[in-house]
């Protein structure tokens, strides 16, 4: 860490106190460092304490009176390698999953293009609430690094998870993922696709299809508990996950799962795509609600991108990609086609023949089918543990 320059970001929370000794730990490894504070925080920590411990002024105020001051966010943005948040509120949180700018700090990191890590502290509802946990996917998806929140004693008197990380495990995933031992920046990636989409006919109005997304959830979550760092592109759901390696996105059309595919297939080793992609989306959608019309009408669509076959065709040796098929018949033949003409390294069967298998069910029945046709047939089991079957299936025949 020497000569590394570091910004820490204090928000208002009492775990602010243990912002000093993480202050101290980065001095001592050589660092130098300059701390921005918002005004809240300032009621728990003194600046003199701040400024004796960074040895550096404290930036607290964005208008003060010199000119230098104006643009003062753009130079410690600047200046600093790397910028950590401890502890980070759900404000702040919000504001920069927004791009809010209203005060120093959140002036400061928008205008900071290097990598902030967020050690979020609050009490555990906050934590848990929807938007918070919205606002962290969002962080996660601008590439930021959260750093969780530990479980215990929280300031509010309560059990919970919440509690800001300590000092010492702050300071070694930033220093750890510069060093580039930090286990998070190691670990494989995977990339999943989940849930239906929406494809607008107006403003009210959509043509999408049964899908839940649980089948890819639960890949999800199977690729997470064996250490994958898993990114989810899900079509509209009401599900939720637990699983602190899932960087969630949503998104609501074929054309926007494409564009965040993307974005983020490079960077996996593991590529599964459950979601059901529309084949097809309206020509125009119409930016008033149609009218109830007397008599019957058509409407215009065209065919969507193929998302699997378009990132099937970029992939690179080392990536392996998993693709699925709902048949109703000559299912195997069917499936075959599919992983051959699409080039995929596994592809997993449904049969809306069987029942228990599909959409709107909590368990499914699949076959697989690797690409020298390998087939292996899996009963009726929950999606969760077909999950688990799927992902062991396809890291053995990696192995192998
Ligand atoms: N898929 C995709 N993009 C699309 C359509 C499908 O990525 N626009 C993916 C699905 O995620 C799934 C696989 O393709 O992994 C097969 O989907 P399926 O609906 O069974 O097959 P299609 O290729 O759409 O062919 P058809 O509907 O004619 O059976």
């Amino acid at each position: 860490m020497f000569n590394k320059k570091i910004l820490i970001g204090i928000c208002g929370g009492i775990a602010a106190y243990k912002t000093l000794t993480l202050i101290r730990l980065f001095r001592k490894a050589g660092c130098e460092v300059k701390v921005v504070i918002t005004h809240n925080a300032l009621s728990f920590v003194t600046p003199l304490t701040i400024e004796t411990l960074s040895n550096n002024k404290l930036y607290v105020d964005m208008f003060e009176h010199s000119m230098e001051r104006t643009t003062e966010h753009i130079s410690l943005a600047q200046w600093a390698d790397m910028a950590v948040v401890a502890p980070a509120t759900a404000n702040i949180i919000g504001k920069l999953a927004l791009g809010i700018a209203d005060d120093a700090l959140s002036t400061t990191l928008l205008a900071f293009s290097k990598p902030i890590y967020i050690a979020p502290a609050m009490n555990e509802n906050m934590y848990k609430h929807i938007a918070v946990q919205n606002n962290l996917n969002k962080l996660r998806q601008y590439h930021y690094h959260i750093i969780e929140p530990q479980t215990g004693m929280l300031a509010c008197n309560m059990e919970g998870t919440g509690r800001m990380a300590e000092p010492s495990a702050i300071f070694e995933a930033v220093s750890g993922s510069v060093s580039g031992t930090n286990e998070t920046i190691n670990k494989k990636r995977a990339l999943v696709t989940a849930g239906p989409t929406y494809e607008p006919v107006d403003p009210v109005r959509f043509i999408g299809n049964r899908s839940t997304g649980l089948m890819g959830f639960s890949i999800a979550e199977a690729l997470a508990e064996k250490g994958f760092e898993v990114d989810l592109i899900t079509g509209p759901t009401t599900l939720m996950s637990s699983e602190k390696n899932i960087h969630r996105m949503d998104v609501n059309t074929a054309e926007e799962m494409l564009q965040m595919c993307l974005q983020h297939f490079q960077k996996a080793d593991i590529i599964v795509m459950a979601a059901a992609v529309a084949d097809y989306t309206p020509e125009e959608k119409t930016e008033l609600k149609m009218k109830k019309k007397e008599t019957s009408f058509s409407l215009r669509l065209k065919p969507t991108v193929d998302i699997l076959k378009t990132i099937a065709a970029q992939k690179k040796n080392n990536q392996t990609i998993v693709g699925f098929a709902l048949e109703t018949n000559d299912e195997i033949e069917n499936a075959k086609q599919k992983l051959h003409t699409k080039k995929l390294d596994f592809i997993v069967l449904n049969s809306l023949n069987d029942k228990g298998a599909g959409f709107e069910t909590l368990t499914n029945k699949v076959t697989i089918i690797d690409k020298k046709e390998n087939i292996i047939t899996f009963p009726l089991k929950s999606k969760q543990e077909i999950a688990v079957n799927i992902i062991q299936t396809v890291l053995d025949g990696i192995k192998s």
